[in-house]
Order: C-alpha cells, then sequence, then structure tokens
C-alpha cells in the first residue's frame, strides 16, 4: 500500500515508524513524507507541500498515485484537505472539515456531546468580557477557559488566579469573531484514549497519560504535552470498554446522524473524576506525543488498520493486538519554551541513546543546518560536501521513547537516554510515567 502522510512533526515521525515497523510481506508498505524533518524523510520519499493547502495536497497524492492519504495534524483538516482528497477519488484516514469540528470548536464539540448524551463538564459559551465573569461568578475557581478555536495545545488555562483567568479570555476574544469556553474544574488524573472510527464502528487504541504542564509536579503553564506513557496500571481494567460505551460511540453516531460521519482518530480527553467518565476534549487526529508511546505497543500491521477506517470497513478488521510491554515518552525541549524557543543549537548524543535497547528517538522539532564557514560555501564548486548538524528547531525538539517489560523499567530506559543526549538550553520533566501512591480510580 503506498500512503502519503501529511505533517511532519513528532506525532508523524512515530506513525511513519509505525507504518513501517508494523509493515508485512502480505500488508508491504511504502510511504510518501512531508519534507522538512530528517528523521522522518529517513522513512519514505520526501516531498515538499503546503499541508495547508488542500490543492498542493491532492496535487502530490495523485501524481504518486497513492492508495491512501494520512493526515497527521489537525490544522490540514480544518483547512479542509480531508474533503478536497475525497473529492478525488483516494481514501484518507482524518475527518472532513465539518466532522474536524470537534475539535476546531469547544462550543461545538459541547452541542455534539449533548445531543448524544455524554457526560462533560457544565459549561458556558462567551464573546463578551461581561458574560466571562459571569461565568467566573458561577462555577467558581479554579477557572477553565478554553479558546474556542484551535491553539496548538496552548488555548487552555486553567488556573486559581481569576486575574489570569480573565487576561487569557481577554487574548482569545480580542481575535475577530473571538469566543471562549468557560468551564466547571474536573477533579481526577486525566486518561487519553485514541480511537480508530470510519464513520460508524469505533475500535479503541490502549489508554495513554499525557503530562501538559511545562514543570515536574504539574507546574508552570500548559503545553502540547511534555512526556506520556502507556498503559496505565491504575485504570480499571473496564475503562476502554466504558469509555467507548458512553462517548466515543456516542459521538460517532451523532456525528454520522448529523451527515458528517467522522473517519479518522478521536482523540478522547477525559477526566476520571470522582463522579465518573468525563470528557475535557475532543481532538480529530492521534495526540502527540501519547502517540510516541501508544504506536510504539502496536503489534498488528497499522497500514490496513487506517485503510479500514478510511474506507468504513473497520468492522471486517481484526482487532488490533498490543504488546504487553510499556512504553514510555519523555520530551526533551527547546529553551524558553512553551515561550519562544532558544533554537539552533547542535544536537548531540542521538545515536548513543539508541544503542540501548528498547530506545528510539522520534525528531519533533530538529532540522540540519550546514556547519561550514560561509566563504567555503560560497567558494566551493562541484566537488564541495557541505558539512550538517543537527540542531533544534522547535518548541518540542525529540520524544525519547523507553520501550520494556514494565514501567519502571521502560521509565529507567528512557531517562537514561535522555542523558546522553545534549543540546544548549534543553529542558524535560523527570517525573513522566509516574503517579501518586495512593492514586485510586472507581468507575462509579
Ligand atoms: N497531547 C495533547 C494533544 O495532542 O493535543
Amino acid at each position: 500500500m503506498k500512503v502519503l502522510l501529511v505533517g511532519n512533526g513528532g506525532r508523524e515521525h512515530a506513525i511513519a515508524r509505525a507504518l513501517v515497523r508494523t509493515s508485512t510481506p502480505e500488508h508491504p508498505v511504502e510511504l510518501v513524507v512531508q519534507a522538512g524533518n530528517p528523521a522522518l524523510e529517513q522513512l519514505g520519499r520526501s516531498l515538499t507541500m503546503d499541508p495547508l493547502d488542500p490543492k498542493d495536497v491532492v496535487r502530490r497524492a495523485t501524481s504518486e498515485n497513492v492508495d491512501l492519504v494520512v493526515v497527521g495534524p489537525e490544522a490540514p483538516l480544518v483547512a479542509g484537505v480531508a474533503d478536497a482528497v475525497l473529492d478525488y477519488g483516494i481514501p484518507v484516514f482524518g475527518p472532513t472539515k465539518d466532522a474536524a469540528r470537534l475539535e476546531a470548536s469547544k462550543s461545538f464539540a459541547k452541542q455534539v456531546m449533548a445531543d448524544a448524551g455524554v457526560a462533560t463538564a457544565r459549561s458556558f459559551t462567551c464573546t463578551t468580557m461581561d458574560e466571562v465573569e459571569a461565568a467566573f461568578d458561577d462555577l467558581g475557581a479554579p477557572y477553565v477557559v478554553k479558546d474556542d478555536a484551535l491553539a496548538a495545545g496552548k488555548g487552555v488555562v486553567v488556573t486559581t488566579d481569576r486575574a489570569h483567568a480573565s487576561r487569557h479570555a481577554r487574548a482569545c476574544l480580542s481575535r475577530d469573531g473571538g469566543a471562549v469556553v468557560i468551564e466547571d474544574f474536573l477533579d481526577g488524573p486525566e486518561v487519553s484514549l485514541f480511537c480508530f472510527a470510519d464513520g460508524a464502528t469505533v475500535v479503541p487504541l490502549q489508554p495513554a497519560q499525557d503530562f501538559k504542564r511545562v514543570g515536574d509536579g504539574n507546574e508552570g503553564p500548559n503545553t502540547g504535552g511534555m512526556g506520556a506513557y502507556s498503559p496505565l496500571p491504575w485504570l480499571p481494567e473496564e475503562a476502554t470498554r466504558r469509555i467507548v460505551d458512553e462517548v466515543a460511540q456516542p459521538v460517532i453516531t451523532e456525528m454520522a446522524r448529523r451527515g458528517t460521519p467522522f473517519r479518522g482518530l478521536l482523540y478522547c480527553g477525559l477526566a476520571m473524576t470522582s463522579k465518573g467518565i468525563r470528557v475535557v476534549e475532543f481532538n480529530v487526529r492521534f495526540g502527540d506525543p501519547e502517540t510516541q508511546a501508544v504506536l510504539e505497543r502496536l503489534d498488528s500491521a497499522l497500514a490496513p488498520i487506517l485503510y479500514a477506517a478510511a474506507t468504513g470497513t473497520l468492522a471486517k478488521v481484526p482487532a488490533p493486538v498490543w504488546s504487553e510491554d510499556a512504553a514510555v515518552t519523555v520530551v526533551m525541549a527547546s529553551g524558553g519554551y512553551p515561550g519562544p524557543a532558544d533554537t539552533g543549537h547542535e544536537i548531540t548524543g542521538i545515536d548513543a541513546a539508541e544503542e540501548l535497547e528498547g530506545v528510539h528517538v522520534i525528531h519533533a522539532g530538529t532540522s540540519e543546518e550546514i556547519t561550514d564557514d560561509p566563504a567555503d560555501v560560497a567558494a566551493g564548486c562541484c566537488g564541495f560536501e557541505p558539512t550538517y548538524a543537527l540542531v533544534n528547531s522547535g518548541g518540542r525538539v525529540l520524544d525519547v521513547v523507553g520501550r520494556a517489560a514494565t514501567l519502571d523499567e521502560a521509565r529507567a530506559l528512557a531517562y537514561r537516554a535522555v542523558d546522553l543526549i545534549h543540546f544548549d538550553g534543553e529542558h524535560h520533566r523527570s517525573d513522566i510515567a509516574t503517579w501518586p501512591a495512593d492514586l485510586a480510580v472507581t468507575l462509579d
């Protein structure tokens, strides 16, 4: 199967790795990838493309004659890439623009949940500061303020500081057509459960947990995610089935009823509260960095599952088989992240880290820079071979994955690998894949 993968971040590197790793003689995968990520480019033929331009993606998909387009990030989906690819009769893993509203608009997601009878936090959608302040009065602290638009993981502020909450709401409202969702704070640990969906059938992956705040002990601002692990030993066995029955399936059924069937990956962000399972958010694509841990545990071939989700045939595909192994992902971030990132520093130690058995390193924000003197480059002619160095070029730079028989081993392995890698300004959390000793979850 020839697959065009759109997107070139850490999530896409992890998806590409899983497609290649699980490729079999019966289901060989040939990958075409988006240029711009030096490690991802090693896994397939790379093409420069504008992922936000549906026509450009269609041009690549048709000229490469691919069997399937897999869209990694949310922004191309919201821009209508899946719709354009479908118009050309090419199967696409990723929802249409209308179905992608489940992530693009928090208030839309709330309406769908209300219509589908799915439990979530009580909320108000506000377009003025008067409405925001009234919502704060009604719901009380901690204040949860969500930008009602895509914000690359930085649209949510949870704080007990009302002035901070108001500042975030004002910033969101100051945009043309800006709106915010103010909602009740959900207590309890968070779980990410990804589900494949083909418009009707739902097939869950394995639960994972993301570490969203930048600092140890969940201190500091929200990020796109600083690490993740799977499985979750503290989560009751029946949680996956309950989440599918109470959340994912009702939402997929409701989207079909509305005439906007959802095909792709429904990311259910959930809080395991004292009152039961509650939805925190939906995303319409694989989560980052949970994917790096979850797909590492997949033993089945990934490509046929993505193809089945894209073509409405998930019910005919055997359920995915999962390894008993644990996987832990630790994100190594640039100085300054989640604020403006300090980039351009040489990265060393990746080869040594990957020599550890059970370790691999996903690239999220790296690029290659020529290190030769510009004068030599300018003077060089036909035979000149430039020297490249790998540098950090984004906020989240590397996702270091450790896989082992137990979570303790996988965590130790991931951190041993992190210790071997260096770039100036680098920071990471040191408590990924840990949880409070007294953590106990019961599903009402
Ligand atoms: N890990 C959070 C996200 O992918 O949105």
